[in-house]
């Protein structure tokens, strides 16, 4: 008696979010897939806002000029380097050269990435264990980074990045900035004495708007600071409001030209509410770019 031939199984259809070229093992490798190829809610969404950031990150990376080393991008705050490696699996891994640099706080979540990179056998990636700060003087980086994102790198992170960034020579950045607390402490540090100042001080009197108006100033004072500098700045929506409530992207590409007004507005916000001295500490701008 001849035995009924068995059918192969079908390989399930994967979830339409996902996109064709990704390597569906490092999805599974990353949780973002179940073992049987599903999406849950919460990495629908991580997913969804990663795959945004790629299509402005694939864009800035297909027009910069290929050069002898390849293009190299840093990932700071990285945590798991979702966008890391989602960016080496569609972009770099076919290129051939070229370096993605994570870089975190927490040993663990390096540990976890560089053995992953090396299961995968994404040769041309490197998880550092390094604080923004701190890889900015590292020797385990290149002298120049092509490309710099921060995805919701906490609080001065961001601005750590901007400045890694300056310092690289980074002909693009891609920043989504998390809550920033600094400018907030300033401003509550100064009220007594702003408030009698302006009647712009209102905007912070009550603590709820210390915080929210804190948040808002840093990312202004982010965008005035980096078209100083040279760079073309827009400012978008990562992903809608129902996602995420963080979710300011600055994109800043490097045109070279220093924009004198944007220093001397950056300058005159610093005054008026009373956070001259980040001036010194956070701010600091281009030679000559601002009237003694
Ligand atoms: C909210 S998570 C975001 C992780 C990842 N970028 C993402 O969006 O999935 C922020 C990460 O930044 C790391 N971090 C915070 N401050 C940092 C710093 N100064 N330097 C490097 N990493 C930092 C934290 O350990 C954490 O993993």
């Amino acid at each position: 008696m001849k035995t009924p031939k068995s059918k192969p199984l079908a390989t399930p259809a994967l979830p339409p979010e996902i996109d064709p070229a990704q390597s569906v093992e490092l999805l599974k490798e990353l949780h973002i897939l179940t073992r049987d190829g599903k999406l849950n809610q919460d990495s629908r969404r991580k997913l969804k806002q990663v795959y945004h950031l790629f299509q402005f990150i694939e864009k800035l990376l297909g027009e910069l000029p290929a050069s002898a080393q390849g293009l190299t991008l840093a990932d700071h705050g990285a945590g798991k380097s979702y966008l890391g490696f989602i960016v080496y699996d569609l972009f770099f891994k076919a290129l051939g050269a070229g370096h993605i640099y994570g870089i975190e706080t927490r040993p663990e979540l390096v540990a976890k990435s560089q053995e992953l990179a090396a299961r995968l056998g994404f040769e041309r990636m490197s998880f550092l264990n390094l604080s923004v700060a701190e890889s900015t003087q590292s020797d385990l980086l290149p002298a120049r980074i092509d490309v710099v994102t921060a995805l919701h790198a906490c609080d001065t992170a961001t601005d750590d990045a901007i400045a890694f960034g300056l310092q690289k020579n980074a002909r693009a950045m891609v920043l989504v900035p998390c809550c920033q607390a600094e400018v907030a402490a300033c401003l509550r540090q100064n009220k007594a004495l702003n408030g009698t100042k302006t009647p712009l001080a209102e905007l912070w009197r009550h603590p709820l708007h210390t915080r929210e108006i804190g948040s808002q100033l840093t990312n202004v004072l982010r965008c005035l600071y980096l078209e100083a500098w040279g760079y073309q700045v827009t400012v978008t929506e990562l992903v809608g409001w129902e996602h995420s409530m963080k979710n300011e992207l600055i994109i800043a590409k490097y045109t070279g030209h220093k924009k004198r007004a944007a220093a001397e507005r950056l300058a005159s916000l610093l005054a008026e509410f009373g956070l001259g001295s980040l001036l010194t500490t956070r701010f600091q701008l281009p030679q000559d770019s601002v009237a003694a």
